[in-house]
């Protein structure tokens, strides 16, 4: 039996969806093959021991009975492999898989780099304008230190007058987006110049950088990598958001949201899209897991990429295991995959 670490909840405006992801992962996996400790952080980002045998981690006395983890690297050293079962910041940003690295214990999912540039919406347009990822035409919004919004030009300069260099390269409607954040948390849609700059302001409450994309009426698109070297990729998924676009409360509360496996577009369109998520996988240097996102434009039939999710949502509704499952992968052998990947040093 492999000592696993499983650790849920964390600091990010995603814990609670952590907790869910947890949740599920509990239910499905081989129980007879591991022995296994449970970590809860709160949202302060305290450790905390987890009562075992907890059959629902979203339940608010989750904490009960739990003790604090004192020494957080000894808890590390004394596992066999880790599943850090986090979404977003601190925790799928990189700095926890530093803390796993450090501890030189093997660990589930993208390590430092491809974690941290997967989680800045900003970096990974830089990173995958490389390889000739299509992308939407966007802009880099940074608050500086002393509070004002600049624009960093493709040069690293700075431009001042956001508003007419959004209007003028972007136009209106355009979505606007804390770089470093998921589950549309920090994501609007602004339709008038008179919002832009108070939507900026609330989106910098979330992070410094800013992400402004141009509007696109699109359908959404996800698919699912795991692998190290030789990743293989899922058929392509769709999203039905119901409402405006795909919000926190569409993606987790809304019933009338749904998806679909395989899309409803083009063959061809699918296979374009495989193919581009493999080369994204491959250009952030992935390992594990990734869900890798599509626009498909309406209007046009051009495909762009969205964004790469390297912790993806695990639970029973979520995309992930769904588009692995269509591949004849079960959910409690996905999970042992994931944990055998892990062990590639
Ligand atoms: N440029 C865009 N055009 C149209 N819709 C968008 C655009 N960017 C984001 N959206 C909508 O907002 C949602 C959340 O944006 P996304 O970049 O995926 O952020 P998150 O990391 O929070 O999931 C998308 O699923 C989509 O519904
Ligand atoms: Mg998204």
């Amino acid at each position: 039996m492999k000592k696993l670490l499983m650790i849920c909840g964390g600091q990010s405006s995603e814990h609670i969806i952590s907790r869910m992801s947890c949740t599920s992962v509990l239910q499905n996996i081989h129980n007879d093959l591991y022995e296994i400790t449970l970590v809860g952080i709160d949202k302060d980002g305290v450790w905390y021991l987890l009562k075992q045998n907890q059959d629902d981690l979203t339940k608010e006395t989750w904490l009960d009975g739990s003790q604090k983890v004192d020494d957080i690297y000894g808890l590390l050293k004394q596992q066999d492999v880790v599943f850090p079962v986090l979404h977003g910041l601190y925790g799928e940003d990189g700095t926890v898989q530093g803390l796993l690295e450090l501890a030189n214990v093997p660990y589930v999912g993208c390590r430092v780099l491809a974690s941290s540039v997967s989680m800045d919406k900003v970096y990974t347009k830089k990173i995958l304008d490389t390889v000739g990822i299509p992308q939407v035409k966007s802009l880099y919004v940074k608050k500086k230190y002393d509070g004002q919004l600049v624009i960093i030009d493709s040069e690293f300069n700075e431009v001042t007058d956001i508003i007419t260099t959004v209007k003028t390269q972007l136009g209106l409607p355009c979505f606007i987006k804390a770089s470093r954040s998921g589950s549309s948390v920090g994501c609007y849609r602004c339709d008038t110049e008179g919002d832009l700059m108070n939507i900026l302001n609330e989106a910098s409450k979330y992070d410094r950088h800013i992400v402004v994309e141009e509007c696109i009426d699109c359908i959404e698109l996800e698919t699912a990598v795991l692998g190290n070297d030789n990743p293989i990729v899922s058929r392509v998924g769709q999203i039905m958001p119901h409402g405006e676009f795909y919000t926190f409360e569409s993606k987790y509360e809304d019933e009338e949201s749904k998806t679909c496996i395989p899309a409803l577009v083009d063959e061809k369109i699918q296979e374009e899209i495989r193919d581009y998520a493999l080369k994204v996988f491959k250009a952030v240097d992935g390992h594990g897991l990734s869900r890798v996102d599509f626009f498909l434009d309406k209007k046009t039939n051009k495909v762009y990429l969205n964004e790469i999710n390297t912790m993806p949502g695990f639970t029973k509704i979520s995309m992930y295991p769904q588009l692995i499952a269509d591949l004849g992968i079960s959910y409690s052998d996905l999970i042992d995959q994931l944990i055998e990947l892990a062990f590639d040093k």
